[in-house]
């Protein structure tokens, strides 16, 4: 499968946010033809906070992966192109960028939970995940009692540091505000050990032999897609997308192209636990 190209645009200001908030997005919202409203004519705008491989990153000055591919198929059957925007996480987790008219959904590796059920509505899960353990390997870092009085990374706004909060009391937090830096935190030795999503840690870890996933902690985490709340109409389009890859195989292709196998023939795996 080839690799999507994918526009990359800069991050609205905080500044355009309000305008945007105030007086709606510049250009006129547009009709696809099936009857859903869209931010901008022509174009699916996606947010997205960067990098969060093999999910969303840039390579070559694209922005590609995962979550890229499935949004494309979505875009493809609205008959528009996809254009994806990077902006920090808290402000797609706490749905005010999907508010403001930023974008028109959220794909982001982000896990459907009670509380962003509040802010946003979700697509139906497409992505299984759990939190998971990285450590220097050798550390005998392997559970949340090992981490007493140890510095754990988290990142913010995320599952993986609300569990860390709530699990590992022991543990001096310490937040990143996205997953390279938190990543570069644990080769430095700035941290002991970081706590993310297993998906994007098995694939740091197998780039990466000095790192190594000691655990995960059985979250039972689900990804979704989010759209602004009472978007019924750009939400079942997506869920039609997502049944579609499901049914055509397209979806298998998608993920074996990002992880190396297909779904339940993982390429990786770490011992599970908590
Ligand atoms: N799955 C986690 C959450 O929803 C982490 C997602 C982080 N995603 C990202 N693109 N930075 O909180």
């Amino acid at each position: 499968m080839t690799r999507t190209r994918t526009t990359v645009a800069a991050a609205v200001s905080a500044l355009a946010l309000l305008g945007a908030a105030a007086c709606g997005s510049e250009e006129e919202p547009a009709t696809t033809e099936g009857g859903v409203e869209l931010i901008s004519a022509g174009t699916l705008t996606t947010c997205t906070h960067l990098p969060y491989e093999p999910f969303q990153f840039e390579d070559g000055g694209e922005i590609v992966g995962f979550d890229v591919d499935v949004v494309d198929a979505i875009a493809a059957d609205l008959g528009v192109e996809q254009e994806v925007i990077d902006i920090p996480f808290e402000t797609i987790q706490s749905g005010e960028a999907l508010n403001a008219g930023q974008c028109d959904l959220a794909a982001a590796g982000m896990t459907i939970t009670d509380v962003r059920e509040e802010n946003m509505d979700f697509s139906t899960p497409y992505f299984e995940a759990t939190q998971a353990l990285i450590t220097p390997v050798g550390s005998g870092l392997d559970s949340a009692d090992a981490l007493e009085g140890r510095r754990l990374a988290v990142q913010s706004g995320t599952t993986g540091a609300v569990y860390a909060e709530e699990q590992i009391p022991g543990a001096e937090l310490v937040t990143f505000e996205d997953l390279a830096l938190l990543l570069t935190a644990v080769e430095s030795g700035q941290v002991d050990a970081a706590i993310n999503d297993n998906g994007v840690l098995l694939d740091y870890a197998a780039d990466n032999p000095d790192l190594e996933v000691t655990t995960e902690f059985n979250t039972g985490e689900q990804y979704g897609i989010g759209v602004r709340t009472g978007n019924t109409a750009l939400l079942e389009q997506v869920d039609a997308t997502l049944a579609r890859l499901d049914d055509d195989g397209s979806y298998d292709e998608i993920y074996t192209t990002w992880f190396g196998a297909a779904p339940g023939e993982a390429a990786s795996a770490a011992p599970t636990g908590s």
